[in-house]
């Protein structure tokens, strides 16, 4: 799926959001978080951080810090734990998120950082998958294409044409960063805050998280997700 509005369904849900959303969720988790709250809105970040008492909030809106949150939505603010829970929300990943664990029994969260692993668990649950891409507002991005296409490469199943053409797509680039640079979220990111522009080599950096993060429940409206 290039968006979460399309049809599709599967027991298996894949979620791609890579920049920045699921890297930010698999590097917080790699780096210590125990668990990640994906909130849709921000009301519901404000007020789960308040029923839960405890927890960082992270997101963003418009690629920047939303007012008030003690952190924003670059992976490279959770290379250590800022505490225990992280609950974050973002423009188009945790909505994702949240879409894909209420119609998928098991929901995986993957980027480019946690490739490997992610296909790993996609085998080894051994039905179909659903790969969800985030998009940006409700249309197709290249960027998550990219990382859908390689997650295609990797499992080597029988494939839907959607699944044909982002395996297609990810021959036409040198490297993920040259595609992650040329697509509507990257180059959102490089508009609305230049100085963050690290975030995308950071993010096109393949299989080096060995984590797969994993949906277990929906709480106030949040999906929480662990390892
Ligand atoms: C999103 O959820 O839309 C993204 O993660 C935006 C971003 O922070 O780059």
């Amino acid at each position: 799926m290039f968006t979460p509005d399309e049809s599709g369904a599967a027991r298996t849900g894949v979620v791609i959001d890579v920049i920045r959303a699921t890297s930010t969720i698999c590097q917080a988790l790699a780096s210590g978080y125990e668990r990640v709250f994906c909130a849709p809105e921000v009301g519901v970040a404000r007020t789960l951080r308040d029923t839960l008492g405890e927890g960082v909030l992270g997101g963003e809106r418009g690629a920047v810090r939303i007012p008030g949150f003690d952190l924003g939505n670059s992976p490279r603010e959770y290379l250590e734990p800022a505490g225990s829970t992280l609950v974050l929300s973002t423009t188009n990943g945790t909505r994702a998120v949240v879409a894909a664990s209420e119609r998928c029994e098991r929901v995986f969260i993957a980027s480019l950082l946690n490739l490997a692993a992610v296909v790993d668990a996609v085998r080894n649950a051994g039905e179909d998958a659903l790969v969800v891409c985030a998009g940006v507002q409700g249309a197709m991005n290249l960027d998550d294409t990219f990382v859908a296409g390689r997650i295609v490469e990797l499992l080597g199943w029988e494939r839907t044409d959607a699944a044909e053409a982002a395996a297609r797509l990810v021959g036409t680039w040198g490297d993920a960063e040259e595609a992650f640079r040329a697509s509507k979220s990257g180059r959102n990111l490089l508009e609305n805050a230049p100085e963050l522009e690290e975030d995308i080599s950071f993010c096109a950096r393949e299989s080096v998280l060995d984590v797969v993060p994993r949906f277990v429940a929906l709480r106030d409206g949040a999906a929480e997700i662990v390892l």
